[in-house]
């Protein structure tokens, strides 16, 4: 208690939080966050998201690229995480999934996305910092509290590293993977303290399902059972929303 409490005094949370009426109206909003970043900023380093809350925000940049209004030439990208023990090339793998919803669509270059690797997770927070450090952070939210596959129980100073999945967070995903072919129970994921770098964060949530854990997160305590809290601590994150995920956040005062 006394630590969640010296948490919160401490806490310089600049979390702004935006909601919209519909999820195609904070899917949109989302997507316009990062297109103003990467034709603003020179040399773009982003850190992408995976989830069905993403494919529509993919879907508009898809979009705006083909409308030549968006290039990805000059930017660099880290994805979260990625599943233990696939293939690349496994459709299941979160390299599937950004090469269909996003980098075979666009012009990013190919050296120029990374993944974490379950060999050595520990080259990637360097590999970031190599590269000028993440500018834009995109991020969904589990249902349980996760950000990337940080789990509940993650430590505020963790770093790239495997980690072991939630049965809740394998039952959720478990339809990204074809029928009888059970979610790997392990997983490689930027760390919270690696996440917490970037310059500035971008959280999408949509529908009802995520209503519990957006006010958890966002306006309970900060701590370890709910990973996602831990963005109270950053100077520069933008929560957006649909009403159905608001529909349990107090209004501000
Ligand atoms: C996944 C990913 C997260 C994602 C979250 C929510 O397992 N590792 O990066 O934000 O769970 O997923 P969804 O958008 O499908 O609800």
């Amino acid at each position: 208690m006394t630590a969640q409490l010296l948490a919160k005094a401490e806490n310089t949370s600049a979390v702004e939080i935006i909601r919209f009426n519909t999820a195609a109206q904070a899917e949109r909003a989302a997507a316009a966050v990062l297109r103003r970043h990467i034709t603003q900023t020179a040399n773009s380093v982003l850190g992408l998201a995976t989830g069905r809350t993403m494919l529509p925000v993919y879907a508009w940049l898809r979009q705006w690229h083909r409308e030549g209004e968006l290039s990805f030439a000059q930017s660099t990208s880290f994805n979260l995480d990625e599943y233990c023990g696939l293939a690349s090339d496994d459709p299941s793998s979160f390299v599937s999934y950004m090469r269909l919803n996003l980098f075979d669509h666009v012009d990013m270059a190919k050296g120029r996305f990374h993944f974490p690797d379950q060999t050595h997770p520990e080259a990637f927070d360097a590999r970031i910092r190599d590269s000028g450090g993440i500018g834009l952070q995109l991020l969904g939210i589990g249902r349980n509290g996760h950000i990337g596959f940080n789990e509940p129980g993650a430590d505020r100073g963790s770093r790239t590293r495997v980690v072991t999945l939630s049965v809740s967070t394998r039952m959720a995903n478990a339809g990204d993977f074809p029928a009888g072919t059970p979610v790997p129970e392990q997983a490689v994921t930027m760390g919270i303290a690696t996440i917490l770098e970037a310059e500035r964060i971008v959280l999408l949530a949509t529908g009802s399902g995520k209503a519990d854990i957006l006010r958890r997160a966002f306006q309970g305590p900060v701590g370890s059972d709910c990973p996602a809290s831990y963005l109270q601590l950053h100077n520069h994150v933008t929560v957006i929303c649909d009403s159905a995920a608001a529909a349990q956040l107090e209004e501000p005062s």
